[in-house]
């Protein structure tokens, strides 16, 4: 009816972030202003996506990062703002970054750990399409006050307090989960907020697109040429963006399975478990879907170093075990 209709306008993130305080442990409302410091991040990092072909911050930084990657300008910018949003914040006390060799030390007095991705997708930058920032909340386990340890960091995903990415695509939206759910967020520039455009948001039990980079076919393990070769049979859509964020968001929404499984170039995958695959194996987790390494689930695994990379099959539930019962049959 009239009064309903075009009534497009959802809560504000802010209003959600208040009404499902209760929710949280410890509900002391530290870890809503977090969410709020890492929304305000995103808005700003969307401002710069949106202009960088106009002001110079598009192309190569001139620099390599741990991973051996050439940084992007906007890597290293995202990288920053994401950083300085969170001391400005005041509720972390240590950062682990894609971006950045060794954990960074904030606040030795605030409670929260997050570990971030802050531009996934960098090869996608300067050609316009879809680009992200993927990130984690831990709770530290050293005492308030003392200096943050790597215990502090290398927590397994499943001890994750919350999760979640920012997609700056045709829209820009934040998807996140504090274990209760998923919830996406749509931002509309003119109001300067994001607005809950998706509630509960669940994963299809099965799907017809699978996301992989055939490329590098060649040097898969037996079992997952053997997968693809099934996908192929179904007559599946390939789709394979580039960009892990844009690739997992369409297959939570329809369905579908992403993999970056072991390859000659990436013998651990290219992935990164800690801001990475934990915080996307949290969010399809609570969606109803899987995230394995080929065999364990992803959030089971004790990280050992900040940066291990780790084989990902994420997605529907039905595709990633079709996926792991060629494990066994392919010899
Ligand atoms: P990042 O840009 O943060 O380094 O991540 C890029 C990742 C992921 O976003 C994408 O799916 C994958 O790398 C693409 O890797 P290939 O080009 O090897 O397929
Ligand atoms: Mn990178
Ligand atoms: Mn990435
Ligand atoms: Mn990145």
């Amino acid at each position: 009816d009239k009064h309903t209709l075009g009534s497009t306008i959802g809560t504000t993130l802010d209003r959600f972030i208040n009404d499902k305080q209760g929710e949280f442990p410890f509900a002391t409302g530290e870890l809503s202003q977090l969410l709020r410091d890492i929304a305000l991040a995103g808005k700003i990092i969307n401002r710069e996506v949106n202009k960088s072909g106009l002001l110079d911050i598009a192309g190569a930084y001139g620099a390599t990062n741990v991973q051996g990657e050439e940084q992007q300008k906007l890597d290293v910018i995202a990288d920053i703002r994401f950083t300085r949003a969170l001391k400005n914040g005041g509720e972390v006390c240590a950062i682990i970054s894609e971006e950045e060799d060794d954990l960074i030390r904030l606040n030795s007095n605030s409670r929260y750990v997050v570990a971030m991705d802050p531009l996934d997708g960098s090869s996608n930058i300067d050609v316009n399409v879809s680009i992200g920032t993927i990130f984690s909340i831990y709770r530290r386990v050293t005492p308030i006050g003392t200096p943050v340890q790597m215990e502090d960091v290398l927590q397994k995903g499943d001890k994750q307090v919350a999760a979640g990415y920012i997609l700056y695509g045709s829209s820009t939206m934040l998807v996140y989960t504090t274990g209760h759910g998923v919830n996406g967020f749509t931002f509309e520039p003119t109001l300067g907020e994001f607005l809950l455009s998706h509630q509960n948001m669940k994963c299809p039990k099965d799907g017809k697109m699978y996301s992989i980079n055939e490329g590098s076919y060649n040097s898969f393990e037996p079992e997952v040429k053997a997968y693809i070769e099934y996908c192929k049979e179904q007559q599946y859509s390939a789709r394979y963006i580039g960009s892990l964020v844009a690739d997992f968001h369409r297959n939570l929404l329809k369905g579908g399975i992403y993999i970056y499984p072991s390859t000659e170039k990436a013998p651990d995958g290219k992935l990164r478990l800690m801001y990475e695959c934990n915080c996307l194996a949290f969010i399809i987790e609570q969606a109803g879907g899987m995230a394995t390494d080929g065999q364990r689930r992803v959030m089971e695994i004790e990280p050992t170093e900040l940066h291990q990379r780790v084989p990902l099959f994420i997605g529907s539930p039905d595709m990633v075990n079709k996926a792991h019962a060629f494990r066994g049959e392919a010899s």
